[in-house]
């Protein structure tokens, strides 16, 4: 049985199957059972005690653990390269599960700019409000991360890429910063998964995800995870347990299943989506590209650095404007209209009016959120009808 430790010796894709997962010993089932019960029967009052103390493992609550909620833990913490994770009930939850728990009113948090929407709102509109001060800087130039840092700095935020503008940050400079600080980093991996990128390999302390999208893989789940070692998710804990934002064991389930074909996927997207965004830079009627894996990419060179693939997301700006993007998307035909990304459909957004239209223009701007920018996030369809389809919908725009 491959388990635990032994899975170190194997290659991506055999854990991608196998981590954290064991036959159920009780039935034999292959698959981890969905243990979907919110409590769990003690065998005494004596060992319901012990559980609560802490003396004797054991499952109590599933607010507070779940087999099945472990099973996908210790498959994602194994492929993330860290000792632990914690599963939460959305990317959102996990995101704020982590923040929450590592500062407090007075700290100074530096954060990437351009990222994913809620996330902004998170910081700026509900942290800011309990006395946690945020400054966010263009990360992509390690030396704006650097003349933010305060002597009250306790977090450095990363998105890399960028969500939706695809800008890189030099991950283990900006490690190498936040040391020297003594500021801890904290990385939402989301668009690459551990599959093209491991920022705890390259000494980042925290990932998150948003299992929502290319962990699960299937647009049926919504989820999110926090990896990192023991002793940072011990801190937690408290947090996740008692603001109570754990995942469902169904939906943990659902993600571990589609953890198990998350190399094929990445694969697939990552080839369809160069593809595409080829076929995008010398459209006549497309501006700007934005994609790691293309040549044109400002950061090409950092990205073959630090990831092994540039994943399925594409912006591209329509000539025309708003207007000419809007017929696009209302255009299209096998894309669809719908926001999140990751999944193995083709879904088509506009960021400025839907994913990030939670932030003020004039900071969307500054950030490259043009009107006319359109992200594609590249399914595992073929990408000769993709490209088909879009070449249609761009007659039409
Ligand atoms: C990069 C990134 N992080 C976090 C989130 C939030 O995840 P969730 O919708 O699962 O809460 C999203 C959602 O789109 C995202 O794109």
């Amino acid at each position: 049985m491959l388990l635990g430790e032994r899975m170190k010796e194997h290659k991506f894709a055999t854990r991608a199957v196998h981590a954290g997962q064991h036959p159920d010993p009780l039935t034999g089932s292959v698959t981890v059972p969905i243990y979907e019960t919110s409590t769990f029967v003690f065998k005494s009052a004596e060992q319901g005690a012990a559980r609560f103390a802490g003396t004797e493992e054991g499952y109590i609550y599933t607010r507070l653990g779940n087999p099945t909620i472990k099973a996908l833990e210790r498959s994602v913490a194994d492929l993330e390269s860290g000792e632990d994770a914690r599963a939460c009930s959305s990317g959102m939850a996990a995101i704020t599960t982590a923040v929450l728990s590592l500062v407090k009113a007075g700290d100074h948090v530096v954060s990437t700019d351009c990222i994913y929407g809620g996330t902004v709102k998170l910081f700026l509109g509900i942290l800011s409000q309990f006395g946690v001060e945020f400054t966010m800087v263009d990360t992509s130039n390690v030396a704006n991360t650097k003349s933010a840092i305060r002597a009250n700095t306790k977090l450095i935020y990363l998105e890399t890429p960028t969500n939706p503008t695809l800008k890189l940050t030099d991950i283990k400079a900006t490690v190498e910063v936040a040391r020297k600080h003594d500021a801890l980093t904290l990385l939402d991996n989301t668009f690459m998964t551990p599959y093209f990128q491991r920022p705890l390999e390259m000494g980042v302390d925290l990932v998150i995800h948003s299992l929502t999208k290319y962990l699960s893989g299937h647009s049926d789940v919504v989820g999110g995870i926090i990896v990192g070692s023991k002793t940072l998710l011990k801190k937690m804990d408290p947090t996740l347990k008692n603001v109570g934002a754990t995942l469902g064991p169904f939906e943990a389930w659902l993600t571990l299943r589609g953890i198990k074909t998350l190399p094929l996927r990445m694969e697939r997207q990552n080839e369809n989506a160069l593809k595409i965004a080829k076929f995008l830079e010398q459209h006549p009627k497309i501006g700007k590209v934005h994609y790691p894996g293309l040549k044109s990419h400002p950061q090409h060179e950092l990205a073959k650095k630090q990831m092994t693939g540039s994943g399925g997301v594409i912006c591209f700006e329509v000539q025309g404007g708003l207007e000419a993007g809007r017929r696009l998307m209302n255009s299209v035909k096998l894309c669809t209209l719908a926001v999140s990304l990751g999944a193995i459909e083709t879904l088509i957004e506009h960021p400025a009016s839907m994913t990030h239209a939670i932030i003020p223009k004039e900071e969307r701007l500054r950030a490259g959120i043009t009107d006319n920018l359109v992200r594609l996030s590249v399914g595992i369809e073929d990408a000769d009808d993709i490209i088909q389809d879009i070449e249609q919908a761009l007659e039409k725009a």
